[in-house]
Parts: C-alpha cells; sequence; structure tokens
C-alpha cells in the first residue's frame, strides 16, 4: 500500500520507502562489520518488526541465524506499562550466541529494556539491539541502542509494520496517523 492509497489517513509521512530501504544498507554495513567473525542471531520482535527483518536480513552479506519472539508490552492503552508478557518465545538456545534484536520502534524502552535483561539472562555471550525508529522525547529508561535508523517526533507513527488496530502494517512508507482516525 502506498501513501495515495490512504492519504486522508495521514497528517504527514515521516520517512519514504526509499530512505527506508537506504538507512537499512547503512545500518547493513556496519553490522556485517561488527559481525565479521560471528554468525549472529538476528531475533525479530513480532509484529512490527516484520518489515525490518526482511529488508535488514536481506541486506545482510554475512551468515545470519533469525528467529522470533512475541511479547505484549502494553495493557488496555496505548501506554507501554513496563509489565512484559512472552506471547511466543525463542525457538533457539542462545547460550553463548551473539544476539541482535531487531525491532521497529522504542518509545518508553520498557519493552527492550526488559527484553535485553530476559534474553542476557539466558546466557546469550551478547545482546545488541537494532531499531528501525526512536522516539527520544519518550523515552523513560535508558537503553543502549547500538543501532538506529531515525530519531523521531513523539506522535503515533504507522506503516511498514506498525499498525494502529492491526491496520496499516502494509503501508510501504512511514506517517503519522490523523487524529480522525483514532478519536
Ligand atoms: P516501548 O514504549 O516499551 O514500546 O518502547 C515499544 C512498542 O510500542 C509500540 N509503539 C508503537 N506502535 N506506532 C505504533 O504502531 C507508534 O508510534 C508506536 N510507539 C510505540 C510498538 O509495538 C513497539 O514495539
Ligand atoms: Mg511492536
Amino acid at each position: 500500500m502506498d501513501v495515495e492509497d490512504i492519504r486522508a489517513d495521514l497528517t504527514e509521512v515521516l520517512i519514504t520507502e526509499e530512505e527506508i530501504h537506504a538507512k537499512l544498507a547503512e545500518l547493513a554495513r556496519r553490522v556485517e562489520a561488527d559481525y565479521a567473525d560471528t554468525t549472529p542471531l538476528l531475533v525479530g520482535v513480532l509484529k512490527g518488526a516484520v518489515m525490518v527483518m526482511a529488508d535488514f536480513a536481506r541486506e545482510l552479506r554475512i551468515h545470519i541465524d533469525m528467529d522470533w519472539m512475541a511479547v505484549s508490552s502494553y495493557g488496555a492503552g496505548t501506554e507501554s506499562s513496563g509489565v512484559v508478557r512472552i506471547l511466543k518465545d525463542l525457538d533457539t538456545d542462545i547460550a553463548g550466541r551473539d544476539v541482535l534484536i531487531v525491532e521497529d520502534i522504542i518509545d518508553s524502552g520498557l519493552t527492550l529494556s526488559w527484553l535485553l535483561q530476559n534474553l542476557r539472562s539466558r546466557g546469550a555471550k551478547s545482546v545488541k539491539i537494532l531499531a528501525l525508529l526512536r522516539k527520544p522525547e519518550s523515552i523513560k529508561v535508558d537503553v543502549d541502542v547500538a543501532y538506529v535508523g531515525f530519531d523521531i517526533p513523539p506522535a503515533f507513527v504507522v506503516g511498514y509494520g506498525l499498525d494502529f488496530a492491526e491496520r496499516y502494517r502494509n503501508l510501504r512508507a512511514i506517517g503519522v496517523l490523523a487524529p480522525h482516525v483514532y478519536e
């Protein structure tokens, strides 16, 4: 789906498809260099990171393994609670592995900070984070994100895996959702 297909639902296009792909290529070059001597396990966080994982993994010119987790960080509302539940766990034993968490967005940081602790406690050799988007003004806990695509304002964004009520994940770009959609 392209921006033109849902123009009225967005107040602004923040990041175009081309900009996303250029950034993922840039991050891939850094990751290739940093993981030259190992085969990292990329852990995608469902469902938002599906598009990032698909495009980023194909950019990489090194071997990787891939696994997925699904976690729920939100209670009823749209604010992160810090209470994280595992809905789907890894299939992989990560003891001794170099793990790279692949995320769509870091908002309060609560989800990732929990996930980082959780994966470290399983005896991974290293755990680093790649996040396509970060909202610096919304950060509540300090999380060390090794690879960040874009810093964005604290607006609710959709597209490229990010949803509102499960919609807009298939939008190629990333845009700010218009208030009339959710009000
Ligand atoms: P925290 O606050 O724990 O939350 O860093 C990260 C998760 O919150 C979701 N999230 C969003 N989803 N548009 C979305 O579609 C947004 O603007 C947004 N901000 C946070 C997302 O699931 C992420 O993994
Ligand atoms: Mg998510």
